[in-house]
């Protein structure tokens, strides 16, 4: 009777917790204590924009990469004293900073407004940031959800595996996306991030140069393509250099991601896979037929990435200063 009394108490608080871990994130969540939020880091995330496009891309991948570590928490802005933090990790020290000090401009935008200061999250600084740049770079504008808290706790050891390689091909991938509620259809979408942005030459040296004995590049790869990438990354080249992921149209949030993968011209083994894996290739033949399809998924899918390990209550803080905990 007991033991029945307990199980039938933790179904019930079940169903009371389960709901409310994505039902906390609403939109216009700061209407009442800083009604211009959105206006005011539109405006600061297009004067960064007009000065530099980096600006797009490296606040996008920031903010997929803060809510792959411990959620959606500017976790991965915090700065350590002893180079410890996420940001010092291997997969996070390639992130421009661009998108850091996008943040920064906007959190101090915000803050220059009396009724703001303090009372908006570094997390949602950057969820907004990230709508922002999408739109400014041509993409689709969305409702953005907000109300996530900052996290206190950054370290480069929680990096670890939480973050997708570029060697990676569809099970791993669809592994890694499904540990956070994400679909496959989600994970394609957002891989279409990468439709716009840099890498740097490390990441395809295997690819071009030393793919496996016999056979020096990739056969996934359009040989033409590969032949341009060894001009623009030859062996020994300088690492700071990083060239464009979407070979035609690098500064468009479009789908031309996709229609390069129907041609062989995905950079790494990861975007290549989407097509080159029969499960997934009719999705990406739909987001390259269709614009639209391809903006709707995608604001699906940055929607449920926005939610990830979202922290309220007494998990988090309202940070004053973005890149260290109250
Ligand atoms: C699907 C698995 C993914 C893998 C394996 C992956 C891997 C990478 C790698 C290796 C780079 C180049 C970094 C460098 O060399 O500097 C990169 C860049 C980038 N990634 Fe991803 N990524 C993935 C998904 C995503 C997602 C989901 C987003 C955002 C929604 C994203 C956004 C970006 C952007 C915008 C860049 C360019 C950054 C810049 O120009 O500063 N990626 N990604
Ligand atoms: C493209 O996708 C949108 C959204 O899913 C859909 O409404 C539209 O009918 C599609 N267009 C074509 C030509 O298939």
């Amino acid at each position: 009777m007991e033991n029945f009394h307990v199980f039938f108490i933790s179904i019930l608080l079940l169903f009371f917790i389960l709901p409310t871990t994505s039902a906390q994130l609403r939109q216009n969540y700061y209407s009442n204590v800083c009604p211009d939020v959105e206006s005011i880091v539109r405006n600061a995330v297009t004067q960064k924009f007009q000065q530099t496009f980096v600006t797009a891309p490296a606040t996008l991948r920031l903010f997929f990469h803060d809510c792959f570590v411990r959620g959606c928490d500017a976790s991965v802005l915090l700065a350590s004293p002893n180079s410890k933090a996420e940001k010092d990790s291997p997969d996070d020290i390639s992130l421009a900073g661009d998108g850091f000090d996008t943040v920064i401009k906007a959190k101090a935008a915000i803050d220059r407004d009396a009724r703001c200061q303090n009372k908006v999250s570094c997390a949602d600084i950057l969820a907004m940031a990230t709508r922002d740049v999408v739109a400014l770079a041509g993409g689709p504008f969305y409702e953005v959800e907000l109300g996530r808290l900052d996290g206190r706790i950054s370290t480069k050891r929680s990096v670890g595996h939480h973050l997708p390689q570029p060697t990676f091909n569809l099970d791993q991938l669809n592994a890694m996306f499904a540990s956070h509620g994400l679909s496959q259809t989600d994970m394609i979408a957002l891989s279409g991030a990468h439709t716009i942005g840099f890498s740097h030459c490390r990441r395809i040296a295997k690819r071009i140069y030393y793919f496996r004995r016999g056979r020096s590049i990739d056969p996934t790869l359009d040989q033409n393509y590969a032949r341009e990438l060894r001009q623009m990354c030859p062996i020994n080249v300088d690492p700071r250099i990083a060239i464009n992921m979407d070979p035609t149209t690098p500064q468009r949030f479009d789908n031309a991601y996709f229609i390069n993968l129907q041609r062989g011209l995905g950079l790494f083994t990861s975007d290549q896979s989407l097509f080159t894996d029969v499960r997934s290739r009719n999705t990406v033949n739909l987001f390259a037929e269709n614009n639209t399809a391809f903006h709707h998924a995608f604001v699906d899918a940055i929607t449920k990435l926005g939610r990830v390990g979202v922290k309220t209550g007494n998990q988090g803080e309202i940070r004053r200063d973005c890149t260290f905990v109250n």
